[in-house]
């Protein structure tokens, strides 16, 4: 199949890639890397040409304050038409868990509205959302952190590998649209206070963790179930300790 996976050298977007080709697809990785820029439109319907199957795995380049859901806006936009134009039959996109609930962040409102303008667009669709990726946890530090000390929901997390993630959108990507949502999660769930304990005893980071029920997640108040997937969701066999002991962190000498 020809394939174009929109942010195909991110960190979901490259194993992606680098399955589907594996597999003998046609795949294209489009990025600004690749002079294809969502945002403004440019490259993308050079890159859709001939295009059955895309696949956005894109992300905002910032993740706080307002810019992410203006990010979501505008590349949706531009993305849809451009597939609409070129004839695109199925279009893939990597969400996540609990979109809906979290309409406080400018992050998460900005992905409902990209969820919602698929489900509009009359393009075949799938819909995957993923809870956090363990290599997400770091991210969670960074935007947390505040004097020496991150305050953090108590709220249960089901972290996943991003790996799992990717092989589970190559197989969606050739298989018919589900014009659906589908959800995917990791085995062991966990409040997030508590795993990101665990993460920074890990990488032997000194920040102490408190647990605060008013913290804000990228700008959301969260319930304790608020990122916890349904009962039907897919669930992966890859747990923390699993993925610590596979990834750059293990071993390592700070
Ligand atoms: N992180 C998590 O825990 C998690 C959980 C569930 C779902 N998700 C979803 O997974 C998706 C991918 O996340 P990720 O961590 O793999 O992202 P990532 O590593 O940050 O990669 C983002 C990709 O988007 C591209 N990009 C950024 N701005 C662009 C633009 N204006 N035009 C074209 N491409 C652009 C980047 O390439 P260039 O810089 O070359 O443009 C890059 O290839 C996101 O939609 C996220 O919501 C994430």
């Amino acid at each position: 199949m020809n394939i174009v996976v929109v942010g195909g050298n991110g960190l979901v977007g490259r194993n992606v890639v680098r399955r589907l080709r594996g597999k003998g697809h046609e795949v294209a990785a489009a990025s600004r890397a690749t002079g294809v820029d969502i945002v403004t439109g440019k490259g993308l319907a050079q890159v859709l040409e001939g295009a059955e199957v895309v696949v956005d795995v894109s992300n905002s380049p910032v993740l706080v304050g307002e810019a992410p859901c203006d990010f979501f806006k505008a590349a949706i936009a531009n993305l849809l038409e451009a597939e609409a134009a070129a004839g695109v039959q199925h279009h893939v996109s990597l969400s996540v868990v609990g979109t809906e609930r979290l309409g406080d962040s400018p992050y998460f409102r900005g992905k409902a509205f990209q969820e919602q303008r698929i489900r509009e667009s009359g393009l075949p669709f799938t819909v995957l959302h993923a809870t956090q990726f363990f290599e997400f946890l770091l991210d969670i530090v960074e935007v947390s952190v505040y004097d020496q000390a991150l305050r953090l929901a108590p709220a249960y997390i089901q972290p996943v590998a991003s790996a799992d993630v990717a092989a589970c959108l190559a197989e969606l990507a050739v298989r018919p649209p589900r014009n659906g949502v589908i959800e995917m999660a990791g085995p062991e769930r966990e409040r997030m206070s508590e795993i990101i304990q665990r993460f920074l005893t890990q990488i032997e980071a000194p920040y102490d963790v408190v647990a605060d029920p008013l913290a804000p997640y990228f700008g959301a108040r969260l319930a304790s179930d608020s990122l916890l997937p349904g009962t039907d969701a897919h669930l992966c066999a890859m747990d923390f300790d699993g993925w610590i002991e596979q990834s750059e962190y293990w071993g390592a000498s700070w």
